[in-house]
């Protein structure tokens, strides 16, 4: 048994309550984080938006038993820091949570980073706003009209329509163009188990199905970048930036998600794998030029990292992030993520737990302005 340091901060992981299970959110990873916390000599617990009063001077969270199946409700002095994994964006929007953010960020003493999920559109747009990150950002707009799609696909013969808010491939459609056919427009649509495809002899036509499909959620159309194959098909890397105990961005690890046979992206839930990112890119680019893109990939998300934050206008600690390796070599940026899944690859997932308190013992020693 460690046991607490005084000198550390008191750090609560925010989430939001559930009636059945007292609260929402990945209680494996959450138990994770709260074990190495009190390794490290933390008091670390679980607090949801109800239980969290600013303006008392214990609160009550929830700890887990020795076995780590059960869960305890105990009274705890208010936290310093705030991880916050508010388990997703309808959670986030209710009105009582977004006043509970809101209320942290604005308190005396109390640091609360990553306030929000990201959009993908804003993301493209802060990174579009940087000439150093634009270069790595695909042609992307938002799909509002028959117009759009037209524009679009009069540059780009493969385009990748997504949800604005979407996240494990859920809503994803791949358009295609293949000129000497008389169904020339081929749209590949992943819904929650299956693989859909369509084929349309016009735009109107593809329009009417795509319209269908995406109802009344918001979507971005993007170019659609001719990702480098292992064994045939495409992969992403997946990078974990967090800050460290100076507040400096840092890059915890670089992982590879290769896609499923048959599925136009790369989610582990939808039959793609876990890979040693080397192992992908030697086959394409050979062992030294393998090592070389690799080697290029921290300056490139560390940047890109940067950007994002500035431009969010928001204090964040982490994300995680997915980028594509072009048959060149190039790095193209998917998306980012404020509220990053636990990595599965051991070296990656010990050292993002240290990150954490690493940042926390950071952010406790700054006055907020
Ligand atoms: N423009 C693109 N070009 C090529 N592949 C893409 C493109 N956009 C997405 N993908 C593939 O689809 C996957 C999921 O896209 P992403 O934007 O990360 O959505 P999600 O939020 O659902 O994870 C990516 O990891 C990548 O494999
Ligand atoms: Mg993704």
């Amino acid at each position: 048994m460690s046991t607490r340091d005084l000198n550390k901060p008191v750090v609560a992981i925010l989430t939001t309550s559930d009636r059945v299970k007292q609260f929402k959110g990945n209680r494996n990873n959450f138990r994770d984080i709260i074990n190495r916390g009190r390794e490290l000599g933390h008091l670390v617990y679980v607090v949801t938006v109800r239980d969290l009063k600013l303006d008392e001077r214990t609160v009550s969270g929830y700890v887990p038993s020795a076995s780590g199946k059960l869960w305890y409700s105990i009274s705890v002095p208010l936290p310093q820091v705030i991880y916050n994994r508010i388990p997703n964006r309808n959670e986030e929007e209710k009105a009582p949570v977004a006043r509970k953010i809101a209320e942290c960020l604005e308190h005396e003493h109390i640091h609360l980073y990553n306030p929000n999920f990201f959009n993908k559109w804003n993301l493209f747009e802060w990174l579009k706003e940087s000439r150093a990150t634009a270069k790595h950002v695909p042609k992307t707009r938002r799909l509002r009209s028959a117009a759009t799609l037209s524009a679009m696909l009069r540059n780009h013969d493969s385009l990748y329509l997504k949800p604005e808010s979407g996240k494990a491939g859920k809503g994803i459609m791949r358009l295609k163009y293949r000129e000497d056919t008389s169904l020339p427009y081929r749209l590949q649509i992943q819904s929650d188990k299956k693989n859909t495809t369509y084929k349309a002899a016009s735009v109107e036509r593809l329009w009417a199905r795509i319209s269908r499909e995406k109802g009344l959620t918001r979507y971005i159309v993007q170019q659609a970048i001719g990702l480098a194959t292992f064994h045939g098909r495409p992969f992403d890397l997946r990078v974990l930036l967090q800050k460290n105990g100076r507040g400096a961005w840092g890059v915890t690890g670089i992982g590879a998600r290769l896609a499923g046979s048959r599925s136009i992206t790369t989610h582990v839930p939808r039959g793609g794998s876990v890979e040693e990112p080397a192992t992908m890119l030697s086959e394409h680019f050979g062992t030294e030029q393998a090592a070389a893109i690799l080697k290029s990939v921290p300056a490139t998300a560390l940047l890109l990292a940067r950007q994002i934050e500035r431009a969010s206008e928001t204090t964040l600690g982490e994300m995680s992030m997915d980028l594509g390796v072009d048959e060149a070599g190039g790095l193209w940026f998917f998306e980012a993520n404020s509220r990053p899944m636990k990595f599965d690859e051991p070296a990656i997932r010990k050292l993002s737990l240290e990150r954490i308190f690493q940042y926390s013992q950071h952010l406790a020693r700054q006055s907020k302005p």
